[in-house]
Protein backbone atom coordinates (compact mmCIF):
# COMPACT_ATOMS: atom_id res chain seq x y z
CA UNK A 1 0.00 0.00 0.00
CA UNK A 2 1.25 3.43 -0.83
CA UNK A 3 2.23 5.48 2.31
CA UNK A 4 1.48 9.06 0.84
CA UNK A 5 3.67 12.06 2.92
CA UNK A 6 2.10 15.08 3.90
CA UNK A 7 4.94 16.56 2.01
CA UNK A 8 4.34 14.55 -1.49
CA UNK A 9 0.86 15.09 -1.24
CA UNK A 10 1.18 18.83 -0.93
CA UNK A 11 3.45 18.57 -4.35
CA UNK A 12 0.55 17.33 -6.08
CA UNK A 13 -2.09 18.86 -5.38
CA UNK A 14 -0.27 22.15 -5.05
CA UNK A 15 -2.76 23.48 -7.28
CA UNK A 16 -5.85 22.33 -5.54
CA UNK A 17 -4.09 23.88 -2.44
CA UNK A 18 -3.54 27.41 -3.93
CA UNK A 19 -7.47 27.55 -5.39
CA UNK A 20 -8.51 27.03 -2.01
CA UNK A 21 -6.31 29.81 -0.42
CA UNK A 22 -7.62 32.56 -2.91
CA UNK A 23 -11.41 31.84 -1.56
CA UNK A 24 -9.57 33.31 1.83
CA UNK A 25 -9.56 30.03 3.96
CA UNK A 26 -6.02 30.41 5.14
CA UNK A 27 -6.39 33.36 7.52
CA UNK A 28 -3.87 34.94 9.71
CA UNK A 29 -4.69 34.88 13.85
CA UNK A 30 -3.68 38.15 13.47
CA UNK A 31 -6.29 39.55 10.93
CA UNK A 32 -9.03 38.09 13.11
CA UNK A 33 -9.56 41.44 15.29
CA UNK A 34 -9.44 43.97 12.64
CA UNK A 35 -6.32 45.54 13.98
CA UNK A 36 -5.16 46.09 9.93
CA UNK A 37 -1.55 44.40 10.39
CA UNK A 38 -2.78 41.13 8.32
CA UNK A 39 -2.61 42.84 5.03
CA UNK A 40 0.58 41.68 3.11
CA UNK A 41 1.81 39.74 5.92
CA UNK A 42 3.85 36.57 3.99
CA UNK A 43 4.93 33.22 5.52
CA UNK A 44 9.00 33.59 6.66
CA UNK A 45 11.18 33.69 4.41
CA UNK A 46 13.77 30.75 3.88
CA UNK A 47 16.32 32.81 5.74
CA UNK A 48 14.13 33.66 8.88
CA UNK A 49 13.22 29.97 8.81
CA UNK A 50 16.83 28.43 8.44
CA UNK A 51 17.37 30.27 11.88
CA UNK A 52 14.36 28.83 13.72
CA UNK A 53 14.22 25.20 11.62
CA UNK A 54 14.53 22.84 15.02
CA UNK A 55 16.50 20.32 13.18
CA UNK A 56 19.44 22.70 13.11
CA UNK A 57 21.42 21.94 16.70
CA UNK A 58 23.46 25.37 16.13
CA UNK A 59 19.82 27.60 16.23
CA UNK A 60 19.73 26.33 20.15
CA UNK A 61 20.78 29.65 21.66
CA UNK A 62 17.10 30.78 23.50
CA UNK A 63 16.92 30.90 27.12
CA UNK A 64 14.21 28.17 27.91
CA UNK A 65 11.38 29.86 29.79
CA UNK A 66 10.73 28.29 33.26
CA UNK A 67 7.53 28.42 35.43
CA UNK A 68 7.83 31.08 37.78
CA UNK A 69 6.81 33.14 41.32
CA UNK A 70 7.19 36.67 39.63
CA UNK A 71 4.14 36.14 37.16
CA UNK A 72 4.59 36.32 33.62
CA UNK A 73 3.87 33.29 31.21
CA UNK A 74 4.15 30.02 33.06
CA UNK A 75 4.14 31.65 36.54
CA UNK A 76 2.91 29.40 39.10
CA UNK A 77 -0.34 29.73 41.45
CA UNK A 78 -1.66 27.94 44.26
CA UNK A 79 -4.68 26.74 42.75
CA UNK A 80 -6.66 26.76 46.55
CA UNK A 81 -6.22 30.59 47.28
CA UNK A 82 -8.57 31.06 44.92
CA UNK A 83 -11.17 32.50 43.42
CA UNK A 84 -9.68 33.54 40.67
CA UNK A 85 -10.70 35.66 37.67
CA UNK A 86 -9.17 33.81 34.95
CA UNK A 87 -9.49 36.10 31.78
CA UNK A 88 -8.96 34.94 27.87
CA UNK A 89 -7.78 37.53 25.81
CA UNK A 90 -5.68 38.58 23.15
CA UNK A 91 -1.93 39.40 24.41
CA UNK A 92 0.80 40.33 22.86
CA UNK A 93 4.40 38.80 23.55
CA UNK A 94 7.80 37.79 22.10
CA UNK A 95 8.09 34.51 20.93
CA UNK A 96 10.28 34.77 18.11
CA UNK A 97 13.68 37.07 18.73
CA UNK A 98 12.39 41.11 18.20
CA UNK A 99 9.03 40.39 17.42
CA UNK A 100 5.81 40.83 18.89
CA UNK A 101 3.23 37.97 18.97
CA UNK A 102 -0.65 38.38 18.47
CA UNK A 103 -1.11 35.46 20.27
CA UNK A 104 -4.66 34.59 22.72
CA UNK A 105 -3.76 34.20 26.90
CA UNK A 106 -5.62 33.42 30.02
CA UNK A 107 -4.57 36.09 32.46
CA UNK A 108 -4.92 35.22 36.40
CA UNK A 109 -4.06 38.67 38.27
CA UNK A 110 -2.70 37.74 42.10
CA UNK A 111 -1.72 40.45 44.57
CA UNK A 112 0.13 42.98 41.90
CA UNK A 113 1.28 40.01 39.30
CA UNK A 114 -0.40 39.04 35.88
CA UNK A 115 0.67 35.59 35.10
CA UNK A 116 -0.24 34.10 31.74
CA UNK A 117 -1.17 30.81 31.01
CA UNK A 118 -0.30 30.40 34.68
CA UNK A 119 0.59 26.82 36.53
CA UNK A 120 -1.74 26.28 38.60
CA UNK A 121 -0.31 23.75 41.46
CA UNK A 122 -2.85 22.38 44.07
CA UNK A 123 -2.82 19.50 46.00
CA UNK A 124 -5.61 16.63 45.64
CA UNK A 125 -8.46 16.97 48.24
CA UNK A 126 -8.18 21.00 47.70
CA UNK A 127 -10.94 22.90 45.99
CA UNK A 128 -10.03 24.90 43.05
CA UNK A 129 -12.92 28.21 42.05
CA UNK A 130 -12.24 30.53 39.44
CA UNK A 131 -14.15 31.95 37.70
CA UNK A 132 -13.62 33.02 33.36
CA UNK A 133 -14.50 35.97 31.66
CA UNK A 134 -14.17 35.96 27.86
CA UNK A 135 -12.79 39.08 26.43
CA UNK A 136 -12.40 36.81 23.22
CA UNK A 137 -14.98 38.26 20.16
CA UNK A 138 -16.08 34.55 20.33
CA UNK A 139 -17.57 32.15 22.37
CA UNK A 140 -15.30 30.19 24.55
CA UNK A 141 -15.00 27.58 27.47
CA UNK A 142 -12.34 26.32 29.72
CA UNK A 143 -11.82 22.30 30.04
CA UNK A 144 -9.64 20.55 32.89
CA UNK A 145 -8.07 18.32 30.76
CA UNK A 146 -7.62 14.79 32.47
CA UNK A 147 -10.09 15.86 35.78
CA UNK A 148 -12.52 14.19 37.06
CA UNK A 149 -14.88 16.84 37.52
CA UNK A 150 -18.60 16.99 37.21
CA UNK A 151 -19.56 17.58 33.11
CA UNK A 152 -20.83 21.47 34.68
CA UNK A 153 -16.58 21.82 35.64
CA UNK A 154 -15.62 19.67 32.53
CA UNK A 155 -16.39 22.56 30.44
CA UNK A 156 -18.41 20.87 27.71
CA UNK A 157 -18.91 22.82 24.45
CA UNK A 158 -22.40 23.01 25.60
CA UNK A 159 -21.40 25.25 28.20
CA UNK A 160 -19.54 27.91 25.75
CA UNK A 161 -19.90 31.22 26.76
CA UNK A 162 -20.01 34.61 24.51
CA UNK A 163 -17.93 37.54 24.41
CA UNK A 164 -18.43 39.67 27.53
CA UNK A 165 -20.17 36.72 29.82
CA UNK A 166 -18.63 34.57 32.57
CA UNK A 167 -18.49 31.43 33.81
CA UNK A 168 -17.75 29.74 37.11
CA UNK A 169 -15.68 26.62 38.72
CA UNK A 170 -15.77 25.16 41.44
CA UNK A 171 -14.82 21.85 42.23
CA UNK A 172 -12.48 19.55 44.68
CA UNK A 173 -9.81 17.85 42.90
CA UNK A 174 -10.15 14.08 43.21
CA UNK A 175 -7.10 13.23 41.15
CA UNK A 176 -4.16 11.47 41.85
CA UNK A 177 -0.86 13.96 41.51
CA UNK A 178 0.27 14.50 38.00
CA UNK A 179 0.05 17.11 35.44
CA UNK A 180 -3.23 17.83 33.79
CA UNK A 181 -4.37 21.12 31.75
CA UNK A 182 -6.75 23.16 30.58
CA UNK A 183 -7.94 24.84 27.52
CA UNK A 184 -11.04 25.83 25.16
CA UNK A 185 -13.48 23.72 24.71
CA UNK A 186 -15.82 25.51 22.25
CA UNK A 187 -16.95 23.16 19.26
CA UNK A 188 -15.44 23.96 16.16
CA UNK A 189 -13.12 26.63 17.74
CA UNK A 190 -11.16 24.44 19.91
CA UNK A 191 -8.51 24.39 17.83
CA UNK A 192 -8.09 27.39 16.54
CA UNK A 193 -8.32 28.87 20.04
CA UNK A 194 -5.80 26.29 21.35
CA UNK A 195 -3.20 26.91 18.88
CA UNK A 196 -3.45 31.19 19.45
CA UNK A 197 -2.37 30.39 22.70
CA UNK A 198 -4.68 29.34 25.34
CA UNK A 199 -3.51 26.72 27.38
CA UNK A 200 -1.76 25.97 31.22
CA UNK A 201 -0.77 23.53 33.48
CA UNK A 202 -2.45 21.98 36.59
CA UNK A 203 -0.50 19.85 38.79
CA UNK A 204 -1.98 18.11 41.23
CA UNK A 205 0.32 17.20 44.67
CA UNK A 206 -0.14 14.14 46.80
CA UNK A 207 1.85 12.32 49.42
CA UNK A 208 3.20 10.08 46.51
CA UNK A 209 4.69 12.90 44.40
CA UNK A 210 5.86 14.96 47.91
CA UNK A 211 7.78 12.06 48.94
CA UNK A 212 9.24 11.94 44.92
CA UNK A 213 9.92 15.53 45.14
CA UNK A 214 12.12 15.00 48.96
CA UNK A 215 13.74 12.02 47.76
CA UNK A 216 15.07 13.96 44.21
CA UNK A 217 15.34 17.50 45.79
CA UNK A 218 12.77 18.16 42.55
CA UNK A 219 11.95 21.95 42.65
CA UNK A 220 9.23 23.50 40.36
CA UNK A 221 10.88 25.50 37.61
CA UNK A 222 14.76 24.61 38.77
CA UNK A 223 14.95 20.73 38.78
CA UNK A 224 11.42 19.84 37.91
CA UNK A 225 10.63 21.35 34.43
CA UNK A 226 7.38 21.37 32.68
CA UNK A 227 7.72 21.50 29.10
CA UNK A 228 5.07 22.65 26.81
CA UNK A 229 6.06 21.44 23.52
CA UNK A 230 3.65 23.21 20.63
CA UNK A 231 4.54 23.23 16.75
CA UNK A 232 3.27 26.42 15.07
CA UNK A 233 3.53 28.72 11.85
CA UNK A 234 4.57 31.88 11.62
CA UNK A 235 4.36 35.20 9.18
CA UNK A 236 7.42 36.78 8.53
CA UNK A 237 6.41 39.58 11.00
CA UNK A 238 5.72 36.85 14.02
CA UNK A 239 2.34 36.25 13.73
CA UNK A 240 0.82 33.01 14.05
CA UNK A 241 -0.99 32.00 10.73
CA UNK A 242 -3.49 29.20 11.08
CA UNK A 243 -3.66 27.82 7.99
CA UNK A 244 -7.60 26.12 7.40
CA UNK A 245 -7.72 24.58 3.92
CA UNK A 246 -9.84 21.23 3.69
CA UNK A 247 -6.20 19.63 3.80
CA UNK A 248 -5.62 21.02 6.96
CA UNK A 249 -8.46 20.64 8.63
CA UNK A 250 -8.55 16.53 7.32
CA UNK A 251 -5.04 16.03 8.66
CA UNK A 252 -4.52 18.17 11.44
CA UNK A 253 -1.92 21.14 11.24
CA UNK A 254 1.33 21.18 11.87
CA UNK A 255 3.57 23.65 12.15
CA UNK A 256 6.90 23.69 11.29
CA UNK A 257 8.23 26.32 14.25
CA UNK A 258 8.73 24.45 17.96
CA UNK A 259 7.63 25.96 20.84
CA UNK A 260 8.90 24.87 24.22
CA UNK A 261 7.28 26.71 26.85
CA UNK A 262 6.46 29.18 24.11
CA UNK A 263 10.29 29.46 23.17
CA UNK A 264 11.61 28.69 19.89
CA UNK A 265 15.23 26.53 19.96
CA UNK A 266 15.60 26.42 23.78
CA UNK A 267 18.44 26.11 26.21
CA UNK A 268 18.74 25.01 29.65
CA UNK A 269 21.60 25.00 31.46
CA UNK A 270 21.76 22.87 34.19
CA UNK A 271 23.76 20.84 36.67
CA UNK A 272 25.10 16.72 36.73
CA UNK A 273 22.22 15.74 39.00
CA UNK A 274 18.69 14.30 38.31
CA UNK A 275 16.03 16.49 36.50
CA UNK A 276 12.35 15.96 35.99
CA UNK A 277 10.60 16.54 32.96
CA UNK A 278 7.07 16.82 33.03
CA UNK A 279 6.27 17.17 29.00
CA UNK A 280 2.99 17.90 27.64
CA UNK A 281 2.34 17.53 23.83
CA UNK A 282 0.52 20.77 23.31
CA UNK A 283 0.39 20.86 19.71
CA UNK A 284 -2.79 20.72 17.26
CA UNK A 285 -1.73 17.44 15.62
CA UNK A 286 2.56 16.73 15.26
CA UNK A 287 2.94 13.51 17.22
CA UNK A 288 6.54 13.12 18.81
CA UNK A 289 8.69 10.51 19.95
CA UNK A 290 10.98 12.00 22.32
CA UNK A 291 14.06 10.54 23.17
CA UNK A 292 17.32 11.92 24.59
CA UNK A 293 20.78 12.51 22.73
CA UNK A 294 24.04 12.96 23.83
CA UNK A 295 27.05 12.66 20.89
CA UNK A 296 25.01 11.25 18.64
CA UNK A 297 23.71 8.30 20.66
CA UNK A 298 20.86 7.58 22.27
CA UNK A 299 20.41 7.99 26.35
CA UNK A 300 18.00 5.85 28.41
CA UNK A 301 16.12 7.68 30.95
CA UNK A 302 13.51 6.78 32.61
CA UNK A 303 9.18 7.00 32.22
CA UNK A 304 7.97 7.72 35.89
CA UNK A 305 4.54 8.81 34.96
CA UNK A 306 1.69 9.35 32.48
CA UNK A 307 -1.79 11.32 32.09
CA UNK A 308 -2.76 10.44 35.31
CA UNK A 309 -0.05 10.25 37.24
CA UNK A 310 2.81 8.39 38.62
CA UNK A 311 3.20 4.98 37.63
CA UNK A 312 3.98 1.77 40.03
CA UNK A 313 7.31 1.61 39.46
CA UNK A 314 9.99 3.60 37.30
CA UNK A 315 10.31 2.27 33.81
CA UNK A 316 13.84 2.62 31.54
CA UNK A 317 13.21 3.45 28.40
CA UNK A 318 14.69 4.76 25.27
CA UNK A 319 11.48 6.90 23.49
CA UNK A 320 8.22 7.26 23.90
CA UNK A 321 5.79 8.28 21.53
CA UNK A 322 3.59 11.35 23.35
CA UNK A 323 0.80 12.52 20.92
CA UNK A 324 -1.12 15.56 21.16
CA UNK A 325 -2.83 15.81 24.61
CA UNK A 326 -0.40 13.35 26.40
CA UNK A 327 1.91 14.13 29.05
CA UNK A 328 4.96 11.83 29.88
CA UNK A 329 6.98 12.42 33.23
CA UNK A 330 10.46 11.75 33.18
CA UNK A 331 13.45 11.48 34.80
CA UNK A 332 16.99 12.45 33.68
CA UNK A 333 19.46 10.98 34.84
CA UNK A 334 23.14 13.65 34.55
CA UNK A 335 25.01 12.45 37.11
CA UNK A 336 27.72 11.34 35.15
CA UNK A 337 27.93 14.56 33.14
CA UNK A 338 30.72 17.00 32.90
CA UNK A 339 31.00 20.48 32.36
CA UNK A 340 30.33 21.86 29.28
CA UNK A 341 28.31 18.11 28.00
CA UNK A 342 25.42 18.83 26.20
CA UNK A 343 22.38 16.49 25.53
CA UNK A 344 19.39 16.89 23.50
CA UNK A 345 15.88 16.08 23.75
CA UNK A 346 14.67 15.61 20.27
CA UNK A 347 11.66 14.13 18.36
CA UNK A 348 13.21 10.85 16.43
CA UNK A 349 11.58 10.28 12.65
CA UNK A 350 8.86 8.42 12.76
CA UNK A 351 6.28 7.07 9.85
CA UNK A 352 3.53 9.49 10.17
CA UNK A 353 1.58 6.62 8.89
CA UNK A 354 -0.77 8.97 6.95
CA UNK A 355 -2.66 6.03 5.30
CA UNK A 356 -6.04 8.06 4.53
CA UNK A 357 -4.20 9.57 1.68
CA UNK A 358 -4.25 6.41 -0.07
CA UNK A 359 -8.07 5.31 0.67
CA UNK A 360 -8.50 9.02 -0.90
CA UNK A 361 -8.33 8.19 -5.39
CA UNK A 362 -6.90 10.57 -6.98
CA UNK A 363 -8.57 13.42 -4.34
CA UNK A 364 -9.75 15.92 -7.18
CA UNK A 365 -12.84 16.87 -5.04
CA UNK A 366 -12.74 17.44 -1.27
CA UNK A 367 -15.26 18.52 -0.01
CA UNK A 368 -15.35 22.42 0.24
CA UNK A 369 -17.76 23.74 3.11
CA UNK A 370 -17.04 21.82 5.54
CA UNK A 371 -14.60 22.40 8.22
CA UNK A 372 -12.57 24.87 6.67
CA UNK A 373 -15.19 27.29 6.22
CA UNK A 374 -15.35 27.53 9.95
CA UNK A 375 -12.05 29.22 10.74
CA UNK A 376 -13.26 32.43 9.85
CA UNK A 377 -14.84 32.63 12.95
CA UNK A 378 -14.43 35.97 13.62
CA UNK A 379 -12.45 37.12 10.83
CA UNK A 380 -13.04 40.55 8.76
CA UNK A 381 -9.59 40.51 7.32
CA UNK A 382 -8.64 37.12 6.20
CA UNK A 383 -5.13 36.99 4.76
CA UNK A 384 -4.94 36.09 1.22
CA UNK A 385 -1.54 34.95 1.17
CA UNK A 386 -1.32 31.25 -0.14
CA UNK A 387 -1.64 28.43 2.40
CA UNK A 388 1.07 28.02 4.24
CA UNK A 389 2.47 24.78 4.45
CA UNK A 390 4.74 22.78 6.87
CA UNK A 391 8.32 22.93 5.77
CA UNK A 392 9.05 20.28 9.31
CA UNK A 393 6.89 17.19 7.49
CA UNK A 394 5.25 14.89 10.00
CA UNK A 395 7.58 12.65 11.59
CA UNK A 396 10.72 14.54 10.93
CA UNK A 397 13.70 14.07 12.75
CA UNK A 398 14.31 17.59 15.10
CA UNK A 399 15.51 18.74 18.33
CA UNK A 400 13.36 20.37 21.05
CA UNK A 401 15.81 21.42 24.18
CA UNK A 402 18.98 21.53 24.52
CA UNK A 403 20.56 20.95 28.08
CA UNK A 404 24.01 22.22 28.75
CA UNK A 405 26.52 21.10 31.84
CA UNK A 406 26.85 24.24 33.94
CA UNK A 407 29.01 22.73 35.90
CA UNK A 408 29.45 19.06 38.36
CA UNK A 409 27.90 19.27 41.55
CA UNK A 410 27.53 16.54 44.54
CA UNK A 411 24.28 14.86 43.89
CA UNK A 412 24.19 11.78 45.89
CA UNK A 413 20.36 11.05 45.69
CA UNK A 414 18.89 8.17 44.11
CA UNK A 415 16.29 7.10 42.05
CA UNK A 416 13.68 4.98 43.78
CA UNK A 417 12.15 2.08 42.25
CA UNK A 418 8.69 1.88 43.58
CA UNK A 419 6.57 5.48 43.07
CA UNK A 420 3.40 5.11 43.94
CA UNK A 421 0.69 2.16 43.89
CA UNK A 422 -1.67 1.53 40.85
CA UNK A 423 -4.53 -0.69 41.64
CA UNK A 424 -5.86 -2.63 38.08
CA UNK A 425 -9.28 -1.83 37.35
CA UNK A 426 -11.35 -5.02 38.23
CA UNK A 427 -12.82 -5.88 34.73
CA UNK A 428 -14.42 -9.18 35.90
CA UNK A 429 -17.85 -7.79 35.54
CA UNK A 430 -16.88 -5.66 32.64
CA UNK A 431 -19.76 -4.47 29.84
CA UNK A 432 -17.65 -4.56 26.50
CA UNK A 433 -18.51 -1.83 23.93
CA UNK A 434 -16.88 -1.47 20.14
CA UNK A 435 -15.78 1.70 19.00
CA UNK A 436 -14.19 2.16 15.49
CA UNK A 437 -12.83 5.23 14.10
CA UNK A 438 -13.13 6.05 10.41
CA UNK A 439 -13.53 8.25 7.83
CA UNK A 440 -15.68 9.33 5.08
CA UNK A 441 -15.38 11.87 2.34
CA UNK A 442 -13.23 14.37 4.50
CA UNK A 443 -14.53 13.80 7.43
CA UNK A 444 -13.89 12.03 10.54
CA UNK A 445 -16.36 9.29 12.04
CA UNK A 446 -16.88 7.85 15.62
CA UNK A 447 -19.16 4.81 15.48
CA UNK A 448 -20.02 6.15 11.75
CA UNK A 449 -20.90 9.19 13.12
CA UNK A 450 -20.02 12.65 13.51
CA UNK A 451 -20.52 14.71 16.45
CA UNK A 452 -23.88 16.24 17.08
CA UNK A 453 -23.86 18.59 20.69
CA UNK A 454 -28.26 16.78 20.64
CA UNK A 455 -27.38 13.16 20.03
CA UNK A 456 -25.69 10.96 23.21
CA UNK A 457 -24.01 7.94 21.32
CA UNK A 458 -23.89 5.60 24.52
CA UNK A 459 -25.58 5.50 28.24
CA UNK A 460 -23.88 4.15 30.74
CA UNK A 461 -24.99 3.56 34.22
CA UNK A 462 -22.86 5.37 36.86
CA UNK A 463 -20.84 2.86 38.66
CA UNK A 464 -20.04 0.22 36.01
CA UNK A 465 -16.75 -0.60 34.09
CA UNK A 466 -16.64 -1.38 30.43
CA UNK A 467 -14.07 -2.72 28.48
CA UNK A 468 -13.64 -0.10 25.54
CA UNK A 469 -12.57 -1.48 22.26
CA UNK A 470 -11.25 1.03 20.15
CA UNK A 471 -10.27 -0.13 16.32
CA UNK A 472 -8.82 2.31 13.96
CA UNK A 473 -9.61 1.88 10.37
CA UNK A 474 -6.86 0.57 8.47
CA UNK A 475 -6.74 3.92 5.57
CA UNK A 476 -6.53 6.22 8.67
CA UNK A 477 -3.91 8.61 10.25
CA UNK A 478 -3.05 7.98 14.02
CA UNK A 479 -6.39 9.31 16.80
CA UNK A 480 -5.02 10.60 19.64
CA UNK A 481 -8.39 9.21 21.97
CA UNK A 482 -9.46 11.41 24.63
CA UNK A 483 -12.02 10.65 27.19
CA UNK A 484 -13.82 13.32 29.26
CA UNK A 485 -14.71 12.80 33.21
CA UNK A 486 -12.38 9.72 33.89
CA UNK A 487 -8.94 8.47 33.76
CA UNK A 488 -8.82 4.81 32.26
CA UNK A 489 -6.30 1.81 31.81
CA UNK A 490 -4.92 0.54 28.94
CA UNK A 491 -5.35 -3.64 28.64
CA UNK A 492 -4.48 -4.31 25.35
CA UNK A 493 -2.85 -3.34 21.81
CA UNK A 494 -3.12 -5.32 18.66
CA UNK A 495 -2.53 -5.10 15.06
CA UNK A 496 0.27 -2.32 16.29
CA UNK A 497 2.51 -0.95 13.29
CA UNK A 498 6.38 -2.18 13.92
CA UNK A 499 7.36 1.54 15.23
CA UNK A 500 5.27 0.71 18.14
CA UNK A 501 5.59 -3.28 18.83
CA UNK A 502 9.43 -2.39 19.02
CA UNK A 503 8.64 -0.34 21.95
CA UNK A 504 5.99 -3.14 23.56
CA UNK A 505 6.73 -4.03 27.04
CA UNK A 506 4.22 -6.90 27.57
CA UNK A 507 2.64 -9.62 25.79
CA UNK A 508 -0.40 -7.39 25.21
CA UNK A 509 1.53 -5.46 23.49
CA UNK A 510 1.31 -2.31 25.47
CA UNK A 511 4.12 0.32 25.42
CA UNK A 512 5.34 1.86 28.60
CA UNK A 513 3.09 4.56 28.48
CA UNK A 514 0.26 2.11 28.65
CA UNK A 515 1.04 0.87 32.33
CA UNK A 516 -0.10 4.03 33.95
CA UNK A 517 -3.55 6.17 34.02
CA UNK A 518 -4.26 7.56 30.71
CA UNK A 519 -6.80 9.84 29.62
CA UNK A 520 -5.45 10.04 26.01
CA UNK A 521 -4.58 7.08 23.98
CA UNK A 522 -3.22 7.20 20.36
CA UNK A 523 -4.13 4.88 17.77
CA UNK A 524 -2.52 4.02 14.64
CA UNK A 525 -3.94 2.94 11.63
CA UNK A 526 -5.36 -0.54 11.46
CA UNK A 527 -4.63 -0.79 15.32
CA UNK A 528 -7.35 -1.85 18.26
CA UNK A 529 -6.61 -0.57 21.52
CA UNK A 530 -8.54 -1.90 24.43
CA UNK A 531 -8.81 0.55 27.30
CA UNK A 532 -10.77 -0.25 30.63
CA UNK A 533 -12.95 2.40 32.55
CA UNK A 534 -14.77 2.75 35.98
CA UNK A 535 -17.60 4.80 35.35
CA UNK A 536 -18.15 5.59 38.93
CA UNK A 537 -18.34 9.26 40.45
CA UNK A 538 -19.93 11.12 43.19
CA UNK A 539 -21.14 13.63 41.25
CA UNK A 540 -25.34 14.25 41.48
CA UNK A 541 -27.09 13.84 38.55
CA UNK A 542 -26.62 12.37 34.96
CA UNK A 543 -23.02 13.70 33.99
CA UNK A 544 -22.30 14.06 29.93
CA UNK A 545 -19.29 14.11 28.63
CA UNK A 546 -17.32 13.83 25.86
CA UNK A 547 -14.60 11.49 24.29
CA UNK A 548 -13.24 12.63 20.87
CA UNK A 549 -9.72 12.77 19.10
CA UNK A 550 -7.54 14.93 20.55
CA UNK A 551 -6.32 15.71 17.08
CA UNK A 552 -7.75 19.23 17.85
CA UNK A 553 -9.06 19.67 13.54
CA UNK A 554 -10.39 16.28 14.21
CA UNK A 555 -12.24 17.20 17.06
CA UNK A 556 -13.52 20.48 15.50
CA UNK A 557 -14.31 18.35 12.52
CA UNK A 558 -16.75 16.49 14.60
CA UNK A 559 -14.49 13.74 15.71
CA UNK A 560 -16.33 13.51 19.02
CA UNK A 561 -19.25 12.37 20.35
CA UNK A 562 -20.95 12.93 23.72
CA UNK A 563 -22.02 9.81 26.21
CA UNK A 564 -24.28 10.16 29.47
CA UNK A 565 -23.26 8.68 32.47
CA UNK A 566 -26.85 8.20 34.27
CU1 LIG B 1 -8.05 18.24 26.07
CU2 LIG B 1 -11.90 17.48 25.26
O1 LIG B 1 -9.98 17.90 25.60
CU1 LIG C 1 -10.13 16.62 28.22
CU1 LIG D 1 -8.08 12.05 14.81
Amino acid sequence: MRNISRRDFTRYAGALTLALAMGGVGASLSGCGGNGKAGGARPLSSDQYNKLDPRNAGNFTMALRLPGTEGGLLGVIDAAAGPFEVVARRQSMEVLPGKATDLLAYEVKTGDKAHLNPVFSIKRGATLAARLANVLEEPTIVHWHGLHVDWRNDGHPSYAIGNGATYEYRFTVQNRAGTYWYHPHPHGQTARQAYGGLAGLLIVEDEDELRLRERLDLRMGVTDIPLVIQDRLFDDRGNLVYPSSPMDAFQGVIGDVILVNGTPSPVLEVESRVYRFRVLNGSNARVLRLSLAKDGNRLPFYLIGTDGGLLAQRRQVEEVFVAPAERVDLLVDLRSMNAGDTVFLKSRSFDPMHMEMAGMGDMTTPQSGGHGGGHGGTGGNATQTATPTSRLPDGADFYLLKLTVRRRIAYDLSIPLELSSFTPIDTKAATPRAINLSASGMRWLINGVQFDQARELFRIRTGTVEIWEIANATLSMPHPMHLHGFQFQVLERRNSPAQVREGGVDEHGRTATDLGWKDTVLIWPGETVKIAIDFSHQFTGDQLYTFHCHNLEHEDGGMMINYRVV
